[in-house]
């Protein structure tokens, strides 16, 4: 089983940018956790980070056929970008979205979500934990729904 993680922008400034609010582990530290995670649920996790939307949809685009399911922290684009949404629908791979942050308790202009009505779930306010969880609640939905090697 192969599960793509994918960050959005700033989300490589983890543990420097607003510590307050994302908490002081570094994105290496979150990198070593994706590695500790595929270890333990023996699956394979290919993690992409891109401060570009462009970039982010040609990685989701090149998914297709290629990968089980996306855990996707778009970070800003969640709040902006169709083109991510419509790059996920196009694929139709099973994606779980996660937020460092809890997004949904935040300021107003982060209430416009693009991303939260095509995820089959949503994890934030878990810090970099949360990605575990989407990866866990992923594997379990795709072994669920008797999910074959590609
Ligand atoms: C974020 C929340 C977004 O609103 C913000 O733009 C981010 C990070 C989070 O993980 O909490 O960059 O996606």
């Amino acid at each position: 089983m192969k599960i793509l993680v994918i960050n959005g922008p700033n989300i490589n400034m983890l543990g420097i940018r607003e510590v307050n609010i994302y908490g002081s582990k570094s994105y290496d530290k979150l990198l070593k956790l994706l590695d500790e995670v595929a270890a333990e649920e023996n699956i394979e996790i290919e993690e992409f980070q891109s401060n570009h939307e462009g970039a982010i949809v040609d990685i989701i685009q090149k998914s297709y056929k290629k990968i089980d399911g996306i855990v996707i922290n778009p970070a800003a684009y969640t709040h902006t970008s169709l083109a991510i949404l419509d790059s996920l629908k196009a694929v139709s791979i099973p994606t779980v979205e996660v937020h460092i942050s809890k997004v949904s308790e935040r300021e107003d202009f982060r209430q416009i979500n693009f991303i939260r009505d095509y995820a089959i779930k949503s994890f934030e306010g878990h810090g970099i934990e949360g990605y575990k969880k989407a990866i866990i609640h992923l594997k379990n939905y795709l072994k669920e729904r008797k999910w074959n090697h590609l």
